[in-house]
């Protein structure tokens, strides 16, 4: 390294990870780390996985959340999400996963 080369350190805060189906993408998990909450961080994500789906033609974007998960749905409603079902005890300790669409 020469003295005057920069140095970069990264971060990762939040990530998203998105299930390419045929026609539909589903939202596998999202999560941001609890020091950077409530910055927008999960919502930008969010837009950028819309705008992905857009740009390769799925038609919706899927999820499933727990229903206890407020923080979750809150976010998911803000951004555009419906919920469309219910899948009753779920989850491995009998919680009820809501199922949301976000329609491109
Ligand atoms: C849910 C989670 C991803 C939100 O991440 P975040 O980066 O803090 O979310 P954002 O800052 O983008 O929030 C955007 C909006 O979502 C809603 N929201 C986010 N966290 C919230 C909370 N704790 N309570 C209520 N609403 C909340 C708010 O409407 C918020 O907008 P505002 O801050 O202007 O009010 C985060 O809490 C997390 O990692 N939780 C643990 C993992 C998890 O449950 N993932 C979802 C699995 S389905």
């Amino acid at each position: 390294m020469t003295p005057d080369s920069n140095v970069f350190f990264k971060a990762v805060a939040a990530s998203l990870e998105l299930m390419r189906g045929v026609d539909d993408a589903e939202i596998l998990n999202i999560e941001t780390l609890p020091s950077h909450r409530r910055q927008g961080l999960a919502q930008g994500l969010l837009l950028e996985a819309f705008e992905w789906a857009r740009q390769n033609q799925r038609q919706a974007v899927w999820l499933e959340v727990r229903s206890g998960n407020k923080a979750a749905i809150h976010l998911y409603l803000k951004t555009g999400f419906v919920q469309v079902g219910i899948r009753k005890r779920y989850y491995s300790d009998g919680e009820d996963a809501l199922v949301m669409k976000y329609t491109l």
